[in-house]
């Protein structure tokens, strides 16, 4: 256990929409990860007069109790959506997670490259405010990926709950560079889950999700070349199957399932169900039937409701878009988003030849879903399809840090650089200036 209150390193919070990963500065690895759920108890009224306090429950311990609990995931893609659960987590963070309180509170926390300056403001309010904190710093994630390489320029990709990218040179990120995708390790997860559906296997409770999980980061890879030669070459299609011992004994087998989830990533659902022929069985189209009427039923109540909810869709879309206006990098319409390999391809176009060439012969890959095997072959392949004039070298460069740590190492190295001190934000600046003056931290890095 850390003596939280004898270091003078402050403590580094990789704020990730599914895991926290927190430890302090200058050390290897984070001291703790968690995921980023809060859950919270109904009131209760024991009698007349008694009132059972709400008591609430962060990480793992939310997860557990998800059946009775109402639980919360703060932050979406990388943007704090619900403050008061975001609270919940930072405070277990200051006032649990190290056993004791801490009283002097020094922290780097990671952001989105896309975080409104809104939420820039009000993360640093918070900080400042709730939390008492002397010394604070915001940096974008994808800076400190690249960090974690000891390097300053490099193509930066980080795919979590979702996929985001931009290129940076000499720490900084060049603007234009900055994209998004929509895919994440939640979509490759459901997309298994259905997969084996179509085997007789059903995942529901927390237990069952977990054991998913578990054999999504054990089995799964993505295929090197093109996905269906491995199909037409049945060889190798069986040399892919690979058996798995659940909890309660029973052995499941995996053979497609194993890349086809994986696939996200590189072509849209719907072309996948289609190229990998996932039809359902006639058993289990009349079952499906059965199924299909009674959420008939349940879908015109749906559709009633969700009209509702279109409505106010488009209230929040047209308060996103202002957000979006007041964001730093500007994210690109949905439209422009097709694929990981695609999605690098469009940006990199908008960058010098010269400077594109060595950008993409370092591109550093971090976050869960870069774990799985095959990522830099099937990158590679599929960006000398797309890129081909003066044919530029695609290097990867191999950590020995996980890659879901990549963020939270770059972190830690960075608040241990003595010579980024003097650009901290202190609580007398925040005083004096107000929240306004957290803006400048990011003008380190743009
Ligand atoms: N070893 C692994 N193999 C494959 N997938 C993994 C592995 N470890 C974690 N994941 C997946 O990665 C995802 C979480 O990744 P990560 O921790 O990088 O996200 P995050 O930092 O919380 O999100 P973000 O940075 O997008 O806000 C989860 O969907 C998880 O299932
Ligand atoms: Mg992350």
């Amino acid at each position: 256990m850390i003596d939280i209150n004898s270091t003078l390193e402050p403590i580094v919070i990789d704020n990730g929409s599914i895991t926290m990963k927190v430890g302090l500065g200058g050390e290897d690895s984070p001291y703790s990860t968690f995921p980023t759920v809060v859950g919270k108890e109904q009131a209760k009224e024991i009698n007349q007069k008694e009132i059972k306090l709400k008591e609430t429950f962060v990480g793992k311990q939310a997860l557990k109790r998800s059946g009775i609990l109402s639980t919360q995931s703060p932050i979406k893609n990388g943007i704090i959506e619900n403050w008061e659960a975001m609270e919940e987590i930072w405070n277990y963070i200051c006032f649990d997670l190290f056993g004791e309180p801490i009283n002097e509170v020094k922290v780097l926390l990671t952001e989105s490259i896309f975080n409104p300056k809104e939420n820039r403001e009000k993360t640093a309010e918070i900080w400042f405010e709730t939390f008492n904190t002397q010394i604070f710093y915001l940096v974008p994630s994808n800076i400190l990926q690249v960090y974690s390489f000891g390097n300053s320029s490099g193509t930066s990709i980080n795919s979590g709950a979702n996929t985001s990218m931009c290129f940076i040179n000499e720490g900084r990120i060049i603007k234009g560079s900055c994209d998004q995708l929509d895919i994440g390790g939640d979509d490759v997860t459901q997309f298994l889950q259905e997969l084996l559906v179509l085997k007789g296997l059903e995942f529901k409770t927390y237990k069952d999700l977990q054991t998913l999980e578990n054999l999504k980061k054990c089995l799964s890879f993505y295929v090197v070349d093109d996905p269906n030669k491995l199909l037409q070459e049945k060889e190798k299609a069986n040399k892919i199957v690979r058996s798995y011992e659940l909890k309660d004994g029973q052995r499941i087998s995996l053979g497609m399932e194993r890349f086809v989830c994986t696939e996200l990533f590189f072509q849209p659902k719907e072309e996948i169900i289609d190229l990998f022929g996932l039809k359902l069985s006639e058993n289990e189209k009349e079952n499906e039937k059965e199924l299909e009427n009674e959420k008939e039923q349940e879908k015109e109540k749906e559709k009633e409701n969700e009209k509702e909810k279109e409505k106010e869709k488009e209230k929040e879309k047209e308060n996103e878009k202002e957000k979006e206006e007041e964001t730093v990098f500007k994210r690109k319409t949905k439209k422009e988003m097709l694929n990981l390999p695609r999605m690098i391809y469009k940006n990199a176009q908008n960058i010098d030849l010269e400077l594109r060439k060595t950008l993409l012969s370092n591109i550093i890959l971090s976050g869960g879903n870069t774990n799985f095997g095959g990522i830099e072959k099937r990158l590679s392949n599929e960006l000398k399809l797309l890129i081909n004039e003066n044919c530029p070298q695609f290097r990867f460069p191999s950590s020995t840090f996980p890659s879901k740590y990549m963020a939270w190492v770059g972190g830690s190295i960075f608040a241990s650089l003595g010579h980024y001190v003097n650009s901290w934000m202190y609580k007398e600046l925040y005083e004096e200036s107000g929240v306004q003056c957290v803006h400048t931290l990011l003008n380190h890095f743009i």
